[in-house]
């Protein structure tokens, strides 16, 4: 995976009904290693990671990388969404496109958080990078993740076995331009 390139970062904080989108802090960093380090979180995600490490490893201020979005809620983190391209992606069809990714906190699921938020960034990614296809790799059997992929517009390209499991590939067409 590789950073997205040529766009302006950080941006402005985006504001959607109910979230705000920005780019980590420092005072996300407990936030980021309660993510990291949640069973629940990493249920299909290959599991979680030791918290002792990664209060060890984690950075004074988290991930700051274009496309690495904090979704804050009420003035707190709950969530991350990573836009990145997918450089080293192991099935054709996704490889160098524009990847998408999703972590939230277990106690805001199920609230449309995660739509809301995904939604804000892929219009964030039109107005920068106009014109790009997303891609999106869940596992089949994360439900949630699956129908949150679905109501974001993205449809099935394949499935396939990797990292011990079934995958779904789905690909998003690029975001039409405003009108006029
Ligand atoms: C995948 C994940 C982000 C989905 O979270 P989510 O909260 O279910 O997603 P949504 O934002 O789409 O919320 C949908 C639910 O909110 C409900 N909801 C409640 N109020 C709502 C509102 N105002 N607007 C929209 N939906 C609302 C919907 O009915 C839906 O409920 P349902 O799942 O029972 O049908 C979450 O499960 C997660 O972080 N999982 C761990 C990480 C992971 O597996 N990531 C995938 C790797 S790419």
């Amino acid at each position: 995976m590789d950073d997205l390139g040529p766009v302006t970062w950080p941006p402005e904080p985006i504001s959607t009904g109910r979230l705000v989108l920005r780019a980590p802090e420092a005072r996300d960093r407990a936030t980021f290693v309660e993510l990291f380090a949640s069973p629940e979180v990493h249920t299909y995600l290959g599991g979680p990671r030791p918290r002792a490490e990664l209060e060890r490893e984690m950075p004074e201020v988290p991930a700051r990388r274009p496309g690495s979005f904090v979704v804050e809620l009420d003035g707190a983190m709950v969530g991350q969404l990573l836009l990145r391209r997918a450089t080293e992606h192991s099935r054709p069809a996704a490889r160098d496109r524009v990847d998408l990714g999703y972590l939230f906190l277990p106690r805001v699921w199920g609230a449309g958080y995660a739509t809301e938020a995904c939604g804000a960034a892929l219009d964030w990614l039109a107005t920068v990078l106009p014109g790009e296809p997303v891609v999106l790799t869940t596992q089949s059997a994360n439900v949630a993740s699956m129908r949150l992929a679905a109501k974001l517009g993205f449809t099935e390209v394949e499935r396939f076995d990797a990292w011990g499991a079934r995958q779904w590939l789905g690909i998003r067409p690029p975001t039409p331009p405003p009108p006029g």
